[in-house]
């Protein structure tokens, strides 16, 4: 069932105006009451703003000016190379261009682009923490990223005097004097703090969104009706909103879309599978004393997720906003262009697909080269000015 947004008379004056501003003789799109409800769902943007219960520097400001520094400080790596700008570079939106991210060796997956992060209830591409903050220890530690211990990381900071007098003021505490494995989670929490200031602004898409709230055809006709056709598939017959929803365009959650998992010849990246486990171990849990959380209630996902058989080959489901930014695609990079993902949904092999029975939300869509092309011109309108810093 169609819906039009505004008592037809008036719509269909309106719809004359905007054919005239559309050149040529295509077809408005209408959308119908399901597709109208679930494109609003895609808003508001920007969505409100909380600081993390579990970070008690969240939100503080000197918290944000150490954290930017951090970010941005090579001291933070083994041999002074490499900084988490390295591979979540400003300039390539948070992320780096690159299928896999390359610190002192070359790592699993692509690094994802740092935005909107305050919106995720579960960090990395398995979901391997549950805060912004822990997901941050480990690019530190980790001997293929920056490959600091604990005890290097305190001395670094302990002999950088403008960022050990930052931390005496923010943590009460003289970071030489400070236990090791302390001050690199105060530390994290600094850089958690920074990289919570990193948002994206408004995009055509979400004009668009606000317009069709309002029922106001005439704003709604400034978005691209290549746009709007590959909207329709992608609330509709695409059936992309089973996964890709809300403001953020994402559930947060775990899915297997059928993307060979091999990290190398002989060995899988178990996804989801792994990335339990190592939630669940890890010392810097929403669980752990780390937590500032005081009623623990943050954790009660943490405590409650178990491993299951279908976990295999399943990771997060990213958010598309700036996707058009942040090429290459899916958790190994092995997509090179938005055109190579929407082929994938389009000729799907469903038999890469395992572990979902009776739980059908992918199968092949056999879109038209036309249909493919807006699907595109699409997530091209999820573009907005990122913007990060106190
Ligand atoms: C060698 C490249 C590299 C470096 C250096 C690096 N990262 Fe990353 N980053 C990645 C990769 C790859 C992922 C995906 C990790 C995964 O899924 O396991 C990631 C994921 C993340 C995420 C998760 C984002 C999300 O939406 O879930 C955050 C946060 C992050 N990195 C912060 C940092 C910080 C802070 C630093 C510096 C301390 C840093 N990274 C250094 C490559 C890197
Ligand atoms: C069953 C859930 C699901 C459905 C349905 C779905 N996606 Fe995805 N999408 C994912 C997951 C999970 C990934 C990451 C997969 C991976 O890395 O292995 C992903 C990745 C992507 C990416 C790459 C983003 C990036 O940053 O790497 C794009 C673009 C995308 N999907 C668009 C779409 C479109 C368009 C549709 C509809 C045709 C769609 N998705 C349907 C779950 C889904």
């Amino acid at each position: 069932m169609k819906q039009r947004v505004l008592p037809s008379a008036v719509a269909a004056l309106m719809l004359a105006g905007a054919a005239v501003l559309a050149a040529g003789p295509e077809q408005a799109v209408t959308f119908s009451a399901d597709e109208r409800a679930a494109i609003l769902a895609h808003g508001p943007w920007p969505p409100p703003r909380h600081p993390d219960p579990s970070n008690r520097v969240s939100g503080n400001r000197d918290a944000i000016s150490l954290g930017r520094r951090l970010f941005f400080d090579t001291r933070l790596s083994l041999d002074g190379r490499q900084s988490c700008a390295t591979c979540h570079d400003p300039a390539t939106a948070f992320a780096d261009g690159k299928p896999r991210g390359i610190g002192r060796a070359l790592v699993d997956r692509n690094a994802i682009a740092l935005a909107n992060l305050g919106l995720n209830r579960w960090f990395g591409w398995a979901g391997a923490a549950d805060s912004l903050w822990a997901q941050s220890i480990h690019p530190i530690v980790d001997v293929k990223e920056l490959g600091l211990t604990a005890e290097q990381l305190r001395d670094r900071l302990a002999a950088a005097p403008a960022i050990a007098a930052a931390y005496t003021h923010l943590f009460q505490a003289a970071v030489a004097h400070d236990a090791a494995e302390r001050v690199l989670v105060n530390a994290a929490k600094a850089l958690a703090a920074f990289q919570e200031t990193i948002v994206t602004g408004r995009t055509p898409f979400d004009d668009f969104r606000d317009a069709l709230e309002r029922s106001d055809t005439r704003s709604m006709a400034h978005y691209p009706r290549p746009a709007q056709r590959g909207l329709a598939i992608f609330v509709g017959k695409g059936n992309c909103t089973a996964c890709h929803f809300g403001p953020n365009f994402t559930s947060g959650e775990f899915e297997d879309v059928g993307v060979p998992h091999f990290a190398e010849q002989g060995r899988v990246d178990a996804g989801r599978h792994g990335g339990i486990a190592a939630l669940r171990a890890s010392p810097f849990n929403l669980l752990s004393p780390y937590s500032d959380n005081a009623d623990k209630a943050a954790g009660v996902p943490t405590r409650h997720v178990e491993q299951q058989h279908r976990n295999w080959g399943e990771f997060r489901v990213p958010s598309l906003r700036n996707v058009a930014r942040t090429a290459p695609y899916m958790h190994n990079g092995s997509l090179a262009t938005l055109q190579d993902v929407v082929r994938h949904y389009s000729e799907l092999n469903e038999e890469r697909l395992h572990g979902h029975a009776g739980r059908r939300l992918l199968r092949p869509l056999r879109l038209t080269p036309q249909e493919a092309a807006d699907l595109v011109a699409f997530l091209e309108t999820l573009s907005g000015e990122i913007s990060f810093g106190p």
